[in-house]
C-alpha cells in the first residue's frame, strides 16, 4: 500500500461541492492500485476572509508545506475582489512552492460538443504550459497622482533567464512524449524587450531539443489559430499572462469550462504541487448540486500521474470520459445529470 498525504483547500461556491467526488474517484481507484489517500482540510477561502480579514493563516504555507500534493477547489466570492483572493491564497502557494509551470490539457471530447463546427472529437488535442511565478504578474509598479489629471498607473513584467529556460525546456520535453511539435507564444514586434528575450531563451532551448518542431506566433495571430486550426496545436508555451488567456480560450474551444484540468508543477518536487480544475466558484449555480465535477476528476487524475500513477490515473480518465461516452453528462454540457448523478457514472464504470 502507498500512501499519501493531501492537502484539500475547497475553497469557495462549487469549490466545495467538486473536491467530494474527486475524492470519491481517488479512493475507487485507489483501492485497485493499492494506493490510498488521507486528507487535511483547509477553510481556506473568501468566507473566511471576511469572518477573519486573511484568506488563509499567516503560517498557511508552512502548514502544507509537507503535504505530498495539495488539492484545491475555487476561490473567489462575490464581495471580496478577485484580486484579494488570487494574491491571498494561489498566488502565494504558486510562488512560495516554485510551482512555475502551470499545465492545462485540452482536449476536445465525446459528448462534449465544441462550438467550433469542425472541432469533432478526438480532433484537438493539445497542452498549454503557462509561466506560473513572475511575468506580467508581478507586484512592481505604482500609482502616482491618485486622483488628479496627470494620473498614471506603471506595472513592470519581469522575465528572467532562469524562469524562462526552465519553463521552456519543460514544454519540449514534454513535447518529446507527444507528437514532438511546441509552439511558442510571443508578442516580439509589439513588447521590445521582454519578448525578444523570451524567443532568444526559446531559440537556446529549442537548439538541445533538435526532434521537436518550433512554431512562434504572435499571441494575437495564435489566439486566432487556435480558433480557426486547433487541431494544428500539440503544446503550446506562452508567459504567465499569455498563457492565462490562451488556456482559458483553449478551455472554451473544447466545449465548457467545467471539464478544463490544470496542475501547477513544481516540477523538482522540493515543495508539493497543486491541482484544481480551471473553474472558478461559480456563484451563479452554487448550492444547486448542479456543477460538473468533470474539471477537478481530471486535475485529481494530473495528480496521480504526478504521484507516479500515470495506470491509476489512465483509468481514472478512461471512466470519467466514458460516462460521457455513455451519454451521462451535466447541465452545461446539455446534459441532465446532477453532480452527484454522473460521479455515479463514473464510479460505477471503475468498479
Ligand atoms: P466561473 O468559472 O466561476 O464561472 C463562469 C461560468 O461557467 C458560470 O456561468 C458558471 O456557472 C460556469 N461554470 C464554471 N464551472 C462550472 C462547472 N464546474 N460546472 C458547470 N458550470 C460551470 O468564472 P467567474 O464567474 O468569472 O468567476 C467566479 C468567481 O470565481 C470569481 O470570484 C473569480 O475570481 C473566481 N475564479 C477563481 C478561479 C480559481 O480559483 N482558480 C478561477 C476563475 C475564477
Ligand atoms: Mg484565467
Amino acid at each position: 500500500m502507498t500512501g499519501y498525504r493531501i492537502a484539500l483547500i475547497p475553497g469557495d461556491g462549487i469549490g466545495a461541492e467538486v473536491l467530494p467526488p474527486a475524492q470519491a474517484v481517488l479512493a475507487a481507484v485507489g483501492r485497485r492500485h493499492g494506493i490510498e489517500f488521507t486528507y487535511d482540510s483547509f477553510d481556506w477561502s473568501c468566507e473566511r476572509y471576511l469572518a477573519e480579514g486573511a484568506m488563509m493563516p499567516s503560517d498557511g504555507l508552512d502548514r502544507i508545506r509537507h503535504h505530498d500534493a495539495v488539492l484545491l477547489g475555487a476561490v473567489g466570492w462575490p464581495g471580496v475582489p478577485d484580486h484579494v483572493s488570487l494574491w491571498g491564497l494561489l498566488i502565494p502557494i504558486r510562488r512560495g512552492f516554485r510551482q512555475y509551470v502551470n499545465l492545462r490539457p485540452v482536449k476536445v471530447l465525446d459528448g462534449v460538443p465544441s462550438p467550433l463546427r469542425g472541432a469533432g472529437a478526438g480532433a484537438v488535442d493539445l497542452v498549454v504550459v503557462r509561466e506560473n511565478v513572475e511575468g506580467e504578474y508581478s507586484e512592481i509598479g505604482g500609482r502616482l497622482g491618485r486622483g488628479t489629471e496627470d494620473e498614471l498607473a506603471v506595472q513592470e513584467a519581469v522575465f528572467t533567464r532562469k524562469g524562462v529556460t526552465r519553463v521552456v525546456e519543460y514544454a519540449y520535453s514534454l513535447a518529446e512524449t507527444r507528437r514532438n511539435h511546441v509552439t511558442s507564444a510571443t508578442k516580439s514586434n509589439g513588447i521590445v524587450h521582454t519578448m525578444p528575450f523570451w524567443d532568444e531563451l526559446v531559440e537556446e532551448v529549442a537548439g538541445r531539443h533538435p526532434e521537436v518542431r518550433t512554431g512562434k506566433e504572435h499571441i494575437d495571430a495564435l489566439a486566432a489559430k487556435l480558433v480557426l486550426t486547433p487541431e494544428r496545436f500539440d503544446v503550446i508555451v506562452g508567459s504567465n499572462l499569455f498563457g492565462d488567456i490562451l488556456s482559458d480560450l483553449a478551455a472554451a474551444v473544447a466545449g465548457s469550462i467545467g471539464v478544463a484540468p490544470s496542475a501547477n508543477l513544481n516540477p523538482e518536487r522540493e515543495f508539493p504541487s497543486m491541482f484544481e480544475p480551471v473553474h472558478g466558484s461559480a456563484p451563479d449555480i452554487a448550492g444547486q448540486g448542479k456543477a460538473n465535477p468533470l474539471g477537478a476528476l481530471w486535475s485529481a487524475a494530473m495528480m496521480l500521474d504526478h504521484l507516479g500513477h500515470p495506470e491509476a490515473s489512465g483509468e481514472l480518465l478512461a471512466a470519467a470520459f466514458g460516462a460521457l461516452d455513455d451519454g451521462v453528462s451535466t447541465v452545461d454540457l446539455g446534459g441532465t445529470a446532477d453532480t452527484a448523478g454522473y460521479t455515479r457514472a463514473v464510479l460505477d464504470r471503475m468498479n
